[in-house]
């Protein structure tokens, strides 16, 4: 049967031409919408664009993200991925250092909090060690695989607790706290911040901090020839020259530093290393450390000074040690070695190299400024 509408068209035929109506209307419609999508999307960027420029009127916008809670976001997410915790996991250097210092320092019966567990290593380690209880704290999704893997190396004792460090109150006083927190810059995993938290609120009193002894170098580098890149403006390439980028210096802090991760970067110190800092986690409070730092370097390899790599020691006891250095051989190799970038900086043997390093807060490296000089020798002081 075919019924007619009033407008005379049979229905088969009124289906086909809707069809077809539609099939034409959907790309169009499309279109449309990616059009409309796109110029919301630009107009929405825009504003937010102009509002950050105006700071006064953002912070009634934007919801306030102290710099904390950014780098705690960022601390999650990057400690979530299983490349972060396999190159840990793989440097013999830091697992021989952490072996023998928990080995020394975790007895039976202790009761420990792992900061940061990770993938469950440490705490694996104090529980083979003798531990009664040990406390595995992380607060990145990485937890769940520590769970996982505890179960299937039938480890015993662990709590494994999903929290952030500051956030955990529940284990009462423990014997030893042990935490690997170091950044390429020492203080960039707010080692200091969490590790004296933790002490202050649950380590009993003579309890043990492993790694608790540190040193900061802060030390003037030369570069080798082939791999060293100047400012911009410092640059004459083919006799083109570059002189005039000295009037817009970049003003990103990371401009002026080089994530070192090569080793063979570096030819040599300039002078003999020594500690800009030295600390022990049982005993620092975060506000004795200094906010500038001066040091003084007599130059022993003359002729170029590039910038001032900055590395990290940590001693447990005095034979064993794990070292960030670049050109220690027996350097841990995960950890990275920023180089502090110097405009071009003739030395020669005998003349001082001056460091003044100021900071606003050790844990965030755009804070950090640094200016140097260097004294011929035999310069009236
Ligand atoms: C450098 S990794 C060390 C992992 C493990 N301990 C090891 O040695 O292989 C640091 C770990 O600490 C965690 N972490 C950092 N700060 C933390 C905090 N305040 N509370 C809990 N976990 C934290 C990170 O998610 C990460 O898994």
């Amino acid at each position: 049967m075919v019924v007619a509408f009033a407008d005379g068209f049979p229905q088969a035929q009124r289906f086909g031409s809707l069809f077809d109506l539609i099939s034409m209307a959907v790309p169009v419609l499309k279109r449309l919408s990616a059009a409309v999508f796109s110029a919301l999307g630009q107009a929405l960027d825009g504003s937010a664009a102009w509002l950050r420029k105006r700071p006064a009127l953002a912070s009634w916008v934007f919801p306030a993200e102290d710099q904390a809670s950014e780098y705690r976001r960022f601390n999650v997410w990057s400690f979530s991925r299983f490349s972060q915790q396999e190159q840990m996991l793989a440097d013999g250097p830091r697992m021989a250092f952490y072996q023998e210092a928990i080995r020394r320092e975790v007895r039976a019966g202790d009761r420990v909090i792992d900061l940061g567990t990770g993938t469950g290593i440490l705490a694996a380690l104090a529980s083979r060690q003798g531990a009664r209880q040990v406390y595995a704290l992380d607060h990145s999704d990485i937890l769940q695989h520590a769970r996982e893997l505890a179960a299937h190396n039938r480890l015993t004792g662990v709590d494994f607790v999903a929290i952030h460090s500051r956030d955990y109150d529940a284990s009462g006083p423990v014997d030893v706290i042990l935490h690997e927190q170091m950044g390429d810059f020492l203080f960039d995993e707010a080692m200091v911040a969490n590790v004296i938290d933790l002490r202050d609120r649950l380590l009993k009193p003579g309890g043990r901090i492993v790694p608790s002894r540190f040193e900061l170098y802060c030390e003037p580098v030369k570069v080798r020839d082939d791999r060293r890149i100047p400012f911009i403006w410092e640059l004459k390439v083919l006799g083109y020259d570059y002189s005039p980028l000295a009037w817009h210096r970049p003003q990103e802090p990371r401009y002026y530093r080089h994530n070192g991760t090569d080793l063979s970067l570096i030819e040599h110190f300039v002078g003999t290393p020594s500690p800009a800092l030295t600390f022990d986690l049982h005993t620092l409070q975060a506000d004795q450390l200094p906010r500038e730092i001066r040091l003084t370097r007599t130059v022993t390899h003359p002729g170029r000074i590039d910038g001032f790599v900055v590395y990290f020691r940590t001693l447990a006891g005095d034979d064993l040690a794990l070292s960030s250095s670049p050109l220690d051989p027996g350097r841990a190799p995960h950890w990275g070695f920023p180089i502090l970038r110097t405009e071009f900086t003739p030395c020669a043997e005998g003349d001082h190299v001056e460091l003044t390093l100021t900071v606003e807060a050790w844990d965030q490296p755009d804070t950090w400024r640094w200016q140097h000089r260097v004294v011929p020798a035999g310069a009236p002081d």
